[in-house]
């Protein structure tokens, strides 16, 4: 597969690398990328199924894992295998190239469990009509198209869909958050992961599946507990209050949630 990065945002991401590895190199045996500095042990990257669901998800990217998230991986991988044993499918809004949906897919042997896994996206970035005037006033939009120009977001869904081929169980749905809500047609859902960079879109995403999922249903936000996402983590919180639920804020800047099941 081709590089999808422009030369310059992989100079920059180099330069990012930089101080992740300047880091390891003065703390030995620390985990250290993506946001992450952690002494804990990190010893699920040695295990082979592991492995094998991260190469898979890096290769959607391209010829190069510029991600580097190990951590939020393993953690979308453990949310995904508890949920493969609910009832109900599984959905990502916001998948880009569809790096964790992909590693998700190989580490259950995606087609054996009979469920629908619903890919959500514009595939072109944020949509203008669905952020909030915060987040246009400080450049939201004009980060999403420079995202899209140097290949971090993906442009255009053909890539995706030869991405996601070798797997029968899945429906792509090109176009706006909340508009295609409605086009995932399953009535009960394990999995749900909301992950678009921006704060109208996850919240309707959100209140939209709260009574589709099942009892016990698995839902992990992407950017909660990321540093500068204040206004995504005040909106979902708003939200959570209203469900009488409280997110979890993972050191990944992830934050996790369980559909009670009573
Ligand atoms: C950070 S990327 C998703 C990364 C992905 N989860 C992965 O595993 O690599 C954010 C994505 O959200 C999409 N997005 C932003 N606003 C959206 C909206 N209103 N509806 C649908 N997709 C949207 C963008 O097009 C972009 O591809």
């Amino acid at each position: 597969m081709v590089g999808k990065l422009s030369g310059r945002t992989r100079l920059w991401l180099k330069a990012v690398r930089a101080e992740y590895w300047l880091a390891r190199k003065l703390l030995p045996k620390v985990y250290s990328n993506d946001a992450l500095i952690c002494f804990n042990s990190y010893a699920f990257v040695d295990d082979p199924d592991f492995q094998r669901a991260y190469q898979r998800g890096a290769r959607a990217l391209g010829d190069e894992d510029w991600y580097q998230w190990q951590w939020r991986v393993h953690v979308g991988l453990w949310a995904a295998a508890g949920a493969s044993r609910l009832e109900g499918d599984f959905v990502e809004c916001g998948v880009s190239h569809g790096f964790l949906s992909s590693a998700i897919m190989e580490y259950l042997d995606w087609d054996r469990l009979g469920k629908t896994f619903y890919l959500l996206d514009t595939f072109a970035g944020l949509d203008p009509r669905f952020i909030s005037e915060s987040e246009r006033e400080s450049g939201a939009l004009v980060k999403s198209e420079e995202l899209v120009r140097n290949g971090m977001y993906v442009d255009g869904v053909d890539s995706v869909r030869a991405n996601f081929a070798e797997w029968s169980n899945h429906r792509i749905v090109v176009g706006a958050v909340p508009e295609t809500l409605g086009q995932v047609e399953s009535e009960s859902i394990a999995y749900l992961h909301i992950d678009m960079n921006c704060a109208p879109p996850e919240v309707a995403a959100l209140r939209y599946f709260w009574p589709k999922l099942t009892p016990g249903a698995f839902v992990l936000l992407d950017d909660y507990a990321n540093r500068g996402r204040d206004e995504q983590r005040v909106a979902m919180d708003e939200v959570a209050r209203d469900l009488d639920v409280s997110i979890c804020a993972l050191p990944t800047g992830q934050g996790l949630l369980l559909k009670p099941a009573v």
